[in-house]
């Protein structure tokens, strides 16, 4: 009998996805790591979702990351979920286990990572200020919730969509929900960390260039932490410089989901500086 040697696959499952970079570092990683396994771009439009999903229970297949705008339609396509996705109603990450589809949401624990590691900081007891009430914004909201701050504003254009994320954090002791307005801004005391999670400031987007906040409006001893990772320095990180505040941009917390996922798919702990020079290579130096 032949055995057939087959190199497995992974990818990840957006529509569309000409900005991803997470080709780029997963392959990296796999290479590094002598994975034999190849990491490709499965742009897939909301119908064939369905499909793609069934699709990633074949034998060859070991997992796949999901982005925007398919986090939540594939939860109820999977048999299994952990207690973060199911939590936050969002899967990132799926993982084939023997045709049985695990969902997790490694957004979290990227977002924290690179918030201790990178920025530095300890979330427990700070007051934080988020900028958005999307699907990012939700990650971000529940991982400084588990983390212990003390009070956290969060500021949406939309100020019903910040009010039910608000809703959602009740282990927060102090939670307002807002505009995006610099009026409906003032009166909170001084945030110890600001976090944009808000498309404001992303190339390509239609709001690149714009700074959700103004200088005056800043901190200066703030940490200020866009998880827009493209351009390197976005309006609000320049803003932010501008008013003397520590900045973080998004590049780490891309690297760190991305690390986590690969943990789950191979069991090998992620080669993080090989994937962060394949990311900078790939977004910034073409
Ligand atoms: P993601 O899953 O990446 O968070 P999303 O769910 O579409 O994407 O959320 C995008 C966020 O950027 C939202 O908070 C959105 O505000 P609304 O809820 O009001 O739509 C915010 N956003 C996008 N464009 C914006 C703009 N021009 N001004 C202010 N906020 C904007």
């Amino acid at each position: 009998m032949r055995t057939e040697i087959m190199s497995k696959l992974l990818g990840i499952i957006g529509y569309p996805l000409g900005h991803s970079v997470s080709p780029a570092f997963q392959q990296a990683a796999l290479d590094y790591c002598g994975v034999d396994a190849r990491y490709e771009a499965w742009e897939t439009p909301p119908e064939g979702v369905p499909q793609r999903v069934q699709w990633l229970r074949s034998p060859e297949v070991l997992g796949a990351n999901v982005t925007v705008p398919h986090k939540e339609a594939v939860l109820p396509l999977l048999e299994g979920l952990s207690e973060t996705a199911r939590r936050i109603g969002a899967v990132n990450t799926i993982v084939n286990r023997a045709g049985r589809l695990e969902g997790h949401n490694t957004d979290v624990a990227g977002f924290m990572r690179a918030l201790r590691e990178e920025g530095g900081f300890d979330p427990q007891g700070k007051l934080v200020l988020i900028l958005g009430a999307g699907g990012a914004a939700k990650a971000v909201a529940f991982g400084l919730a588990v983390a212990g701050v003390a009070r956290m504003t969060i500021a949406n254009r939309t100020v019903g969509r910040a009010q039910e994320l608000a809703a959602a954090v009740e282990a927060v002791p102090q939670v307002r929900a807002v505009a995006l307005t610099p009026e409906a801004l003032t009166g909170d005391p001084p945030w110890d960390l600001i976090v944009n999670t808000t498309t404001l400031g992303m190339a390509g987007s239609p709001g690149e260039g714009e700074s959700p906040l103004a200088e005056a409006q800043v901190p200066p001893g703030a940490l200020v932490y866009d998880i827009v990772y493209n351009p390197k320095v976005t309006p609000l990180l320049a803003t932010a410089r501008r008013a003397g505040a520590h900045t973080l941009g998004g590049l780490p917390m891309l690297v760190y989901q991305g690390a986590e996922a690969f943990r789950l798919w191979t069991g090998l702990e992620a080669p993080v500086e090989v994937m962060f020079a394949a990311a900078r290579r790939a977004l910034w130096s073409t």
